[in-house]
């Protein structure tokens, strides 16, 4: 059981105030206009745009179990209150993504690579805090930032809402995750940084990588535009006490 400081306490109390006011699992109106036209991004092969609606159902998924195992780290409490408010988002979020694939008449289809990398997070080896700092901290950021880039890029106005709406519970989650790694690093303090990169860079390849076109890839630009990103994300990390 981990003891912590009353001022985490009191910001996952407001954590969890604002999941009762804003989780679009709990609005009485469901905020998605499942009427919008569905337009898959032209500069994307059908499977390919298949693949990367089934990762994102996969990461919602997988985070709903990295949160259970740490409902069972934390036991009774206002932790794991906030992780209950999460897994309803998780799944609702999983399910808007399903009834969009559904739409599209596809099966959900994720990379072996990516359900390989989440899988290894997973692993009954991973500590309370990797997996925090692994699904609320990195993958959350990674969500929202995707969701981000999702809005400027795809066509299609019924995605963009989706990822819009879901954006809002991602960023709560990741807050979540900014409150409590230090917390856990003080009870747990262990070298995490290059796990935490080499996990950074394996999902950004799996995740935007794969779909640029390969004269991008090969001129650098992306390797660039990755150190520049990861700079940023230990930058954060630091700040919240890995080393
Ligand atoms: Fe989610
Ligand atoms: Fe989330």
């Amino acid at each position: 059981m981990l003891k912590t400081e009353d001022a985490s306490h009191v910001k996952v109390t407001g954590l969890i105030d604002k999941a009762a006011e804003q989780a679009i699992c709990h609005q009485s109106q469901d905020p998605i206009d499942w009427n919008l036209p569905i337009q898959p991004p032209d500069w994307l092969s059908d499977q390919q745009y298949v693949r990367m609606v089934s990762n994102l159902i996969y990461g919602e998924k997988a985070t709903v179990k990295a949160c259970e195992k740490l409902q069972a780290y934390f036991g009774p409490g206002s932790y794991t209150d906030f992780l209950t408010s999460q897994i309803q988002d998780e799944q609702h979020h999983a399910h808007i993504y399903e009834r969009y694939l559904q739409m599209l008449d596809r099966e959900i289809d994720p990379s072996p690579e990516w359900c390989d990398l989440i899988g290894d997070c997973l692993d009954h080896h991973t500590s309370p805090v990797a997996l925090m700092l692994a699904f609320h901290v990195l993958l959350e950021g990674e969500a929202v930032f995707l969701q981000k880039l999702i809005g400027k890029h795809m066509s299609c106005p019924l995605f963009r809402q989706m990822n819009d709406k879901i954006r809002t519970d991602e960023a709560r989650h990741a807050a979540f995750g900014r409150v409590m790694l230090p917390e856990l690093i003080k009870q747990e303090p262990k070298g995490l940084m290059t796990w935490a990169r080499d996990l950074w860079f394996a999902s950004a390849n799996i995740l935007v990588a794969e779909y640029l076109d390969p004269a991008i890839r090969a001129s650098g630009m992306l390797d660039h535009w990755l150190e520049t990103r990861w700079a940023g994300q230990e930058e954060l990390l630091s700040g919240l006490g890995v080393s």
